[in-house]
This record gives C-alpha cells, structure tokens and sequence, in this order.
C-alpha cells in the first residue's frame, strides 16, 4: 500500500469529522488456478496482491453511519446504524452489508464513520469488493473489540456479498483477503475450510495481469445461473450416488455415465469443475516441485475448460489468453475471477515480462483497436491495521 494514499486517506477522515480513526488495508487477490470451485466444495489456490483498499474508520458516538468514497469523491450518510438495508449506492451496499452482518450475530452497531479508497481496480476480476468487505470487517471487529475470528470475518464479507450485492459468491475473495500471506499462495479446501500456504516468488516467476478492459453486465446474474447448474447437476447424480453432496465428490466416469440424464448444458458445467478441482491438486505438486512449466499447463487447460465447457470466458479475454501463448516467456495464462471480463493471469519469466507484454498488448490492440492495462503484482499479507 502507498504510504501516500493511507495519509491522504486519514487526513481525509480527519478533516471531516475531527477525529483520529482507525487504519486498516485490504488487499485484492488473484487466483492461479482453481475458478468456480470455490461454491463446488472444491479447491482454490488464491493470493493477496498489492492492489489494496485503504480505510479509516471510528466510531462517531452517535448513530448515523457516514461514508466517504475517495476515489469518488462520493458520499453517503443514514441516520441511524441499527436500522440498515441495501441502498441504491452500489459501492456503500458493501460497507453496509457488513455492519448488517455484525448486527445478525447480535452486534449492537453504533454510529460509525469509514472514508475509503484504494487500487484495486474495478470489474478487473480481482476483487475489489471483497477487499471492500473485509477490510471493514476487520475494522469493526477492531473498534467494536468483538473478537471474531479471522475465518468469521471472511464469512460475513462473504454473506454481505450475498445479501446486499445480490452476487451467491463462493468464499475465495475474502479468504484471500483476510488469510493472504506474503510471499505465499494459499490452497483453500473449500469444504473442509483447512488451507495449505505455498511459497511463491515473484522475482523468480512475474505473476502479469492484463486487464480486457471488458466490464460484463451480465457477470453475477450469469455467476448465479452457472451456481444454479451445477446445484441441478449434483441433484442428479445424487439419486444415484448419495454420497455426492457436492461437485467435489463427483467424478468424470460418474458424469458420463449419466450424461444424458444431465443434460448438455449441466454436463459440461460439471464435467469443467470436476476437471478443475483435479487440475489444482496437480497444480500444487508441480508448485512444490519447482516444475513451472507442468504449473503453466494446467492453467492454460483451465482456460479452454472455462472458455468451451464453463462458458464464463469472453472473445477479449480468448485473445489475450491466446496472445499469451505465442508470447516470450510465458509458462501459463488464463482468464481469472468470475470471468465475463476482467483480467488474465499469466506466469512470465521475469526477463521476458516487457517483451512478453509488448507482444500480447500489440496482439490485443490489432484486433480491439486500444491497448490493455496490465499490471505486475507482488504477494502481500492480509488485511491489517496500517
Ligand atoms: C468470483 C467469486 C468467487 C469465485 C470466483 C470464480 O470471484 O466471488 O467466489 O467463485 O468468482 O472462481
């Protein structure tokens, strides 16, 4: 986090309502491998970057809740904490389904002030809301002295998601948020909650992000369509395995052998995720075995199985993954997040990243008429006090 941007921030806070505040940031993620596994009780293999949200935040002693979006340069003001619901300002829902959440685990929320900004970029498919969530998660828990635990904090940025951004998000962007570690990438076993930290260096292998530019309406209404699919696809095969609770268990020859019954659709749906799973697991090994290249594959597998199976890719993001793989020095690139838009991960040996960026930003310009942001992230801790 830039210095700069935590005083601009508190000084900020300070101005507006005269008194010191808390500082917390919140860091983005990416995720290398292990997309729409998350809501499948299924593996993801995330990490905190240096994209972060900054925050100051106090108690006011009174009860009105008053935001302040920097970044914006937008506020919003209620007149009482206790009484909460979504509000037509899209970027407050966040902050407010989080106090909503404290108060659904018996939290009397007092009147409290939060003025934000940050540097993670919107729709980039990196998760800014969750840093939004978790960031004032961890502030009120601070403030308030309520003493959840850093797995419940990551839970109720993940409910806020769910009731006030209407979005039924699995739990990986506010894991990582909170859980992340610098340095290290994170394996979450979505069912069982255990995790498993991985080094990885960034100065060995550059983690490049180049962002579409492509903000797709249609991401959570799709998101909560393919959730939907694959809830009807273990409805089926529970009636003949009723061990399966979930995609995780499943298995391709399970698929198969009731594929019709499935439907094409649901099949395909389930068939990616079930592959996806099998390929983080893979993932880990070639990570611990320094196997990089066998590491580049698996996400350049997981791509296509996004692209032609999950269908949550798009035309600018196909381009850029497949620009990616004529580029110098790339072990693996794919689109990351919810998909719709956002962003590609690619892994690039660090002496080729300025070629290899040139090569896909020309790529992309020639057939969208404009070049990509990219960005080049390092591995930070979760969120904290500044
Ligand atoms: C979004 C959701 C996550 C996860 C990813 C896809 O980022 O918030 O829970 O499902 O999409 O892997």
């Amino acid at each position: 986090m830039s210095d700069s941007l935590a005083q601009a921030v508190q000084a900020d806070f300070q101005q507006r309502y005269s008194y010191a505040p808390l500082l917390v940031r919140a860091p983005g993620r990416v995720n290398l491998i292990g997309e729409h596994t998350d809501y499948n009780a299924g593996f993801v293999l995330p990490a905190a970057v240096d994209k972060e949200m900054v925050f100051a935040v106090g108690l006011n002693g009174g009860e009105q809740i008053r935001l302040f979006a920097h970044d914006l340069n937008e506020s919003l003001e209620l007149p009482n904490a206790a009484d909460i619901s979504p509000t037509e300002t899209h970027w407050a829902n966040y902050l407010l389904g989080v106090a909503a959440q404290f108060q659904l685990r018996g939290v009397a929320v007092p009147g409290f002030d939060c003025v934000l900004a940050g540097t993670v970029p919107m729709g980039a498919g990196m998760s800014s809301s969750a840093a939004v969530e978790c960031g004032l998660a961890y502030a009120l828990n601070e403030l308030l002295k309520t003493g959840f635990e850093k797995m419940d904090l990551a839970r109720m940025a993940q409910l806020a998601e769910h009731t006030y951004a209407g979005v039924q998000c699995g739990l990986m962007d506010q894991f990582a948020s909170v859980f992340g570690r610098a340095g290290q990438v994170v394996r979450l076993d979505c069912r069982s909650l255990d995790y498993q930290y991985f080094p990885f260096d960034t100065q060995a292998c550059r983690i490049v992000l180049v962002n579409s530019g492509v903000k797709h309406s249609l991401a959570s209404s799709e998101y909560n369509t393919r959730r939907k699919e694959c809830e009807r696809g273990v409805s089926v095969l529970q009636q003949h395995y009723p061990e399966i609770t979930a995609l995780r268990d499943a298995t391709m020859e399970q698929l198969e052998a009731h594929r019709s019954e499935l439907g094409g659709t649901v099949f395909r749906r389930c068939s990616y995720v079930v592959q996806e799973n099998a390929r983080v697991e893979a993932a880990c090994r070639h990570l611990e075995a320094g196997d990089l290249a066998a590491f580049g594959k698996e996400m350049n597998a997981s791509h296509a199985g996004l692209r032609d199976d999950y269908e949550v890719s798009c035309v600018e993001l196909d381009v850029l993954a497949e620009a990616a793989l004529a580029a110098p020095g790339v072990f693996g690139s794919r689109m990351m997040g919810g998909g719709f838009g956002g962003c590609t991960i690619n892994l690039v040996a660090p002496d080729k990243v300025d070629a290899f960026i040139e090569s896909v930003s020309a790529a992309y310009e020639k057939r969208f008429g404009r070049r990509p942001e990219t960005y080049q992230t390092t591995i930070v801790d979760g969120v904290g006090a500044v």
